[in-house]
């Protein structure tokens, strides 16, 4: 076997998209999203290789080098992004994993297509890994990844990381291919989730699922306190709440060309006594109509000063084929000219609304510019964003408003906490983060950023790097028990 890499991430996306200009050559471009976000400087420090899709259909890349990373493209065909990305993954999963938001569909031909992309994936990943190597498999795309990767090497090992919430078990249950999904994680040595509940939800279903097949004598599957017995094998399940380079991101934000573009910003703007901001993929999960109408009501109710507050809403595209990406960003689009169209005058708009990724600078000062921060998803692993924000704040000031739902919330109590489902709640949460009292903004700015600068992502990185290839927990969150029974709760 040639010698290959030692350190392996597999992942749906390449850090980088495949680009191809109007003159028909091709360039890479940064992929959005926070799994990027997070696994980009562990890879750097690691040196190994990541294999994943370079973002575009039918893409014929040979693999590429960067900052000595080796970067292993798979392609897919135009029919697998519909059926495997747009389909299964993002209706299917997506939609089922973060509660219900719209309705997941299922479709026999979408799963067929899943199954086929996660072999291809794991005979990929069979080529490129070392003998005895470490591979670390993320995300809801790539679920059958970890069992179709031990059959072709059972000499690695084997990680997997969730980055989005894994729903509550009576939810899951609606899933045709429940059991496979299940059994395909069981591939891995270690399973990862953000926080606990995650962990327990997959440890009962562990039990209740795969443990099925023990008549027929094919998997016999016990589960105590944090890990699952599978034949002779153990699985280790535990919770490590991701995070961002918060170092880096401290650092840049105090430069001096940053401060200044965050200056010209305001100004820009027309020097708003307040300016309050958004960052989000556009995602129906990001709650980013919850906090338009808030603003839509505070404005009518006269608790917010159209001549006095701007919002900023940056919104990367994302899926924009699927349905109901489609259908709500016409919604989001309607509410900003709404709002505008009612409290706006010519020059001075008070939402200000780009649907387009900005460069990372202009994203930085932007965090450094904001007075109020708002991150309302309906549902959401962890969110990044809102611990980017804090990263930025080394002067203390700013307020952030976040969504008991996302997994950031447990870390971030000093924030303006709400839930997204009460607009009343919403609405008191900006009110009262609009008019905080300095010093009391500036204790809780600090504490959090005690939190977000210590708990970094090398910590959570090297936890479960750590917790997979030395056995143990360390480091890692709590587990859950799968003797725990989410219906008598
Ligand atoms: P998700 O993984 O669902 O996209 P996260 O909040 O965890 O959500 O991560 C999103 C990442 O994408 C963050 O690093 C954020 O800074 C980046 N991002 C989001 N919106 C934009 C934007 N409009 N321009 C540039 N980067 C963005
Ligand atoms: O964790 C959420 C996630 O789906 C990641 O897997 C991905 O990096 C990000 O959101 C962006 O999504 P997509 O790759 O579908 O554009």
């Amino acid at each position: 076997m040639p010698k290959g890499s030692d350190f392996v991430v597999v992942a749906n996306r390449l850090p980088v998209d495949l680009e191809t200009l109007p003159d028909g050559s091709t360039r890479w471009k940064r992929s959005p999203g926070g799994l990027v976000t997070a696994l980009e400087p562990i890879l750097r420090t690691n040196k190994g290789a990541w294999i994943g899709w370079a973002g575009v259909p039918d893409a014929d890349a040979d693999p590429i080098i960067e900052d000595d990373v080796e970067l292993h493209p798979v392609p897919l065909s135009a029919t697998e992004v519909a059926d495997y990305y747009e389909g299964f993954s993002n209706a299917t999963l997506w939609p089922l994993y973060h509660e219900l938001i719209v309705r997941p569909i299922y479709h026999r031909q979408w799963w067929k297509a899943y199954v086929e992309v996660n072999r291809r994936f794991a005979e990929e990943t069979a080529k490129v890994a070392a003998q005895n190597a470490t591979v670390w498999i993320q995300d809801y795309q790539l679920q059958l990844v970890p069992k179709m990767l031990r059959m072709l090497r059972p000499d690695l090992t084997i990680g997997f990381f969730l980055h989005i919430p894994f729903p509550p078990v009576e939810l899951f249950m609606q899933m045709p291919w429940r059991t496979e999904i299940v059994e395909g994680l069981l591939g891995a040595d270690l399973i990862g989730f953000h926080l606990p509940g995650g962990a327990q939800n997959f440890l009962y279903l562990a039990k209740r699922l795969a443990g099925q097949h023990t008549s027929r004598g094919n998997v016999g599957v016990r589960s105590r306190f944090g890990i699952v017995q599978v034949g002779f094998r153990n699985v280790r399940v535990g919770a490590f709440p991701i995070s961002i380079d918060s170092g880096e991101l401290d650092e840049s934000s105090r430069r001096r060309s940053v401060r200044d573009r965050a200056r010209q910003i305001r100004k820009e703007l027309g020097n708003p006594t307040t300016i309050m901001l958004g960052v989000d993929r556009l995602d129906y999960t990001k709650g980013i109509d919850v906090r338009l109408t808030a603003l839509l009501e505070l404005l009518e109710e006269g608790r917010v000063d159209p001549e006095k507050t701007v919002m900023i809403q940056l919104a990367t595209p994302s899926r924009e084929r699927v349905e109901s990406y489609i259908q709500m960003r016409g919604d989001i689009e309607r509410q900003v000219g709404r709002i505008n169209g009612e409290f706006g005058r010519v020059g001075h708009p008070v939402v200000h609304y780009l649907h387009k990724p900005v460069p990372r600078d202009e994203l930085i000062a932007s965090f450094v510019s904001a007075d109020v921060m708002l991150v309302t998803p309906l549902r959401d692993g962890m969110n990044l964003v809102a611990k980017e924000y804090i990263a930025c704040r080394s002067d203390l000031g700013g307020a952030l408003v976040l969504s008991e739902f996302t997994g950031a919330a447990a870390e971030l109590r000093q924030s303006y906490l709400c839930n997204p489902h009460d607009l009343e709640g919403v609405k008191d949460a900006i009110v009262a983060a609009l008019e905080q009292d300095r010093a009391d903004g500036r204790k809780r700015m600090r504490t959090m950023r005690r939190q977000v600068l210590t708990h970094d992502v090398n910590l959570w990185a090297n936890a479960f790097l750590d917790a997979l290839t030395h056995g143990g927990i360390a480091g890692g969150a709590l587990m859950g028990s799968a003797d725990y029974d989410p219906q008598e709760n």
